[in-house]
């Protein structure tokens, strides 16, 4: 770590404009200091105001913050509530007519729901869960497109009190198989088919596949949703029930269940540096506060907004700002079930027009993508209706920006550049778009109530442009609660004694500027962030060493210009190191395997193959230097630990 060195290039400086300053829910330096002093000087009486004002308590909270079982930190523990009121109920009276979500399909047909429409959905589906015995506590594995009816089973989940694990319908069998299993779920809902740029993708028959697989045993029913009109194979009637016959007869209200603050709402899978996905475990009061207190501060929410988050709800993103955040402030949305890219790459700009989006949140590798495939097309469209945008995900290149900046918001939209991972709950460093100026790149300033800091192995600070640990000095309410199953994992991995245990380590490297503004610099463990998407090199590498043909494999990121990384695979064989039409092949035949293991996000780009793979004499295999052979560049670094220093030649020229 000390030799991370930060070069500072970009320092062209962004203030929000009068106009948007003026009327911004916080209004500049001077109130976003003004927040992060009531926080310095009283951090859970910050809190517990916000809470009181943000969040609708069925039975008020007395008390805000227990720390005495660290790091098991606990919020508003008496205080109790549901999050689906939260969404619904409470807006019934003001906002019953007014419009909850857009959605628009991949075919480009629109629906339109109020919250009164969205409202009964949730109370007709929940009274169908409870109809099936689902009950307070129990898990419910959501794998489906993205849509209405996904953001319908979550808050029906929620309502009941029962806890949901989306699992992102891109996932193979195997991994929905690993989730539902240490999920010990009782209930899967899915569809028949998903539909994304024009082709189904089936969902219904990859479940069966992982119900297969074995370890599922605590599934006891199947809700399918039909998608599409293509029928499903393999029905069964003990097992499957249509969500037609779920809610049919079912009334359309339903109490919801009032649970403590503390109360698990979600445990949401995500990579970690083992092979193992970590079931991260969320709150009821925490989360939701996290989500409602960013909607207002980072995404300046106003009534009148149409609020789009373009993420899908099988990741955190789409938890906290499709079914929870813009919900739970009463907010218009978009939901989009297809791509950016069909049917052509206007489609997002095309949609923004056509909803009148104010607010528009997605990823850099989307605008990278755009960008290439038709820089000039947004201005084809009227996009005056635009406020605001955002980011997230990976760190933003300058260039993407600027051109975010320039032809998307016109020179006249603050950019928030929203930092936060699954394990956070909400938005944690991003600047408030009517108080902090914004630097392309960077994601500026934490926002108030979150304690950041920077620090060297030995959790002293570093100085201004010298990298560190990213760390979290105090425990925030919409924080991770645990590693479902796994509560020794939750305290090493984020906790660690390392630091004395107190200190949240956000597993990212990062760098203060002059300013104090922050810069992320990537992931300091063996996590790799292709597309906005957090893989696990572990785990690819698991899932290519269960294929009988691989003996051993190392995978590594490297730089690519769209996707921010790209996976890069180094394989031995059982057998002999393949060659010429013989290795494509053998690779081709592992993609498909990792594809069908894990899901296509995890494909590995290009796979090398070798004798052996570089290791120290200890066995030991040495990362640094497979990503320096996979980015192609001079081996300067120290190989004297090196068992075989030959074996770098023979990967220096494995490209296939
Ligand atoms: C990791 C978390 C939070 C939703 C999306 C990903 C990286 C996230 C930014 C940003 C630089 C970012 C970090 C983080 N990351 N946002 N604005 N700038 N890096 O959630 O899968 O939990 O991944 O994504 O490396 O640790 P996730």
């Amino acid at each position: 770590m000390s030799s991370i060195d930060s070069v500072l290039k970009e320092n062209r400086l962004f203030p929000p404009s009068d106009d948007f300053r003026t009327k911004a829910n916080v209004s500049g330096l001077e109130g976003y200091n003004a927040l992060c002093d009531k926080a310095n000087s009283d951090y859970e009486g910050f809190w517990a105001e916000l809470a009181r004002e943000l969040v609708s308590w069925k039975k008020p909270f007395t008390k805000t913050l227990n720390d005495s079982n660290a790091p098991s930190y606990k919020w508003f523990e008496d205080g109790e509530l549901n999050v689906s009121y939260n969404c619904l109920d409470r807006h019934l009276e003001a906002r019953g007519n007014k419009v909850a979500i857009i959605f628009e399909a991949d075919d480009g047909a629109v629906t339109k729901v109020t919250y009164r429409d969205l409202y009964q959905r949730v109370c007709q589906f929940a009274n169908g869960l409870k109809g099936l015995g689902v009950t307070k506590g129990d898990r419910v594995v959501i794998y489906m497109p993205h849509g209405i009816e996904a953001i319908v089973a979550m808050q029906a989940t929620a309502r009941i009190g029962a806890i949901h694990s989306v699992v992102f319908g891109g996932f193979s069998a195997g991994a929905l198989r690993d989730r539902i299993s240490d999920a010990q779920a009782k209930i899967v809902i899915t569809a028949n088919e998903s539909v994304r740029g024009g082709k189904a993708v089936p969902l219904k028959s990859v479940t069966d596949e992982a119900l297969g697989l074995g370890g599922c045993e605590s599934i006891e029913k199947v809700i399918v949703y039909p998608r599409t009109l293509n029928k499903c194979e393999h029905w069964n009637e003990e097992r499957n029930i249509w969500w037609s016959a779920l809610i049919k007869g079912q009334p359309t209200d339903c109490e919801p269940e009032w649970v403590d603050a503390e109360h698990p709402l979600f445990i949401l899978y995500t990579s970690g540096s083992t092979g193992k996905p970590k079931g991260i475990q969320h709150s009821t009061g925490g989360y939701l506060l996290g989500t409602q207190v960013t909607m207002k501060w980072v995404f300046d929410y106003k009534e009148n907004d149409v609020f789009w988050c373009t993420a899908d709800v099988g990741w955190i993103t789409g938890h906290s700002y499709v079914t929870y955040g813009p919900l739970g402030i009463g907010a218009t949305q978009v939901v989009f079930e297809g791509v950016p890219t069909y049917p052509d790459a206007g489609r997002f700009w095309s949609m923004i027009e056509k909803h009148g989006v104010t607010t528009f949140y997605t990823a850099p590798t989307a605008i990278r993508s755009l960008i290439k495939l038709g820089g000039d097309l947004p201005k084809k469209y009227d996009l005056s209706s635009l406020r605001l945008l955002g980011t997230v995900g990976e760190p933003i290149n300058p260039e993407a920006w600027i051109w975010y900046h320039e032809v998307v918001g016109g020179g006249r939209c603050p950019i928030v550049d929203t930092w936060w991972q699954t394990e956070t709950g909400a938005n944690m460093i991003a600047p408030l778009p009517g108080a902090v100026a914004t630097k392309p790149g960077s994601c500026t300033l934490p926002i108030p109530g979150i304690i950041a800091d920077i620090v060297d192995e030995a959790g002293a600070p570093v100085e201004p442009g010298k990298g560190g640990f990213l760390v979290i000095k105090k425990p925030w309410p919409a924080m991770v609660r645990t590693i479902w199953n796994d509560p020794e994992r939750f305290k090493k991995t984020y906790f660690p004694e390392e630091f004395n245990g107190k200190l949240y380590l956000a597993g990212d490297s990062a760098h203060f500027d002059e300013n104090g503004y922050i810069w992320i610099m990537g992931r300091i463990d063996d996590v790799l962030n292709v597309s906005g998407h957090r893989l696990g090199t572990m785990e690819i590498e698991s899932a290519l060493v269960a294929n009988p043909l691989v003996a051993e494999s190392a995978v590594v990121g490297k730089p690519h210009e769209i996707k921010g990384e790209s996976v890069v695979a180094f394989v031995v064989l059982k057998g002999n190191r393949p060659e010429g039409e013989e290795a494509k092949k053998i690779a081709k035949e592992l993609r498909e395997w990792v594809a069908h293991e894990i899901g296509k996000i995890a494909q590995p780009d290009e796979i090398r193959f070798g004798d052996n793979l570089p290791k120290t004499r200890s066995g030991k295999i040495m990362r640094r230097l497979l990503r320096d052979i996979a980015k192609g560049q001079e081996i300067t670094q120290d190989v004297s630990t090196l068992e075989n220093p030959a074996i770098l030649e023979q990967l220096r020229h494995s490209a296939l």
